[in-house]
């Protein structure tokens, strides 16, 4: 819009003929009045607000669920976090070896929410007896029986995923790499 009100002023001051003034003045308005729609159009593509500039809550809401996903990002950070306390298990680290276990608890419970139909394997293999078992193998500090868990724990992450039916997830990297040798 700028550009074009410094075209109608140079216009003005170049034209000394009315009607020739009047003529060119139009021009530039109605090519102005043309830009509008456009510059609104790419201001509501590079708009930043992709949840405020909704009009209802419910598709607000929406956006929120569609962008947080569903039980793969769950298992993302889970599966990071197993990584990092196999490492800290190597490391002899017990206490990071609890906060991962205890996180991970967490994701899965919150992931459930976004996906209940998991609950079922999950509260049975997973998170019922595995879990505290587990726990109270690390929290004894003792190499052997904090290694004992681990393995307890591995066992119940490939056994769920062979219930859910994704038994593929278990033959990659993470779960070969960190099995009894
Ligand atoms: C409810 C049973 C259940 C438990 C318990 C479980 N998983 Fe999973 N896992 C799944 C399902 C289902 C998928 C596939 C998710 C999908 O298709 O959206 C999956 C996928 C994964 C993936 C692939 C994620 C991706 O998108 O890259 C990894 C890695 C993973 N799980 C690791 C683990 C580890 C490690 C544990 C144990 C600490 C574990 N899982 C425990 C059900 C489970």
């Amino acid at each position: 819009m700028d550009d074009c009100i410094q075209i109608i002023f140079k216009r003005v001051e170049k034209n000394t003929d009315h009607i020739s003034l009047a003529i060119g003045f139009s021009v530039v308005l109605v090519f102005c009045l043309m830009m509008i729609p456009l510059e609104a159009k790419e201001e509501a593509i590079a708009s930043k607000h992709w949840i405020t500039e909704m009009e209802t809550n419910t598709e607000r809401f929406e956006r929120i669920e569609r962008y947080l996903r569903g039980f793969d990002q769950t298992m993302w950070e889970v599966g990071e976090r197993y990584e990092k306390l196999y490492q800290a298990l190597k490391d002899d680290n017990f206490d990071l070896a609890l906060y991962h276990w205890a996180k991970i608890k967490v994701t899965i419970e919150n992931g459930l929410m976004k996906r209940p139909a998991r609950k079922m394997n999950a509260e049975a293999i997973f998170l019922s007896t595995t879990w505290p078992d587990v726990n109270s193998a690390f929290n004894s500090k003792n190499n052997t029986k904090a290694w004992k868990g681990f393995f307890k724990a591995r066992s119940a992450c490939m056994a769920c995923h062979f219930a859910e039916k994704v038994s593929f997830i278990n033959d990659q990297p993470m779960f070969y790499d960190s099995q009894l040798k």
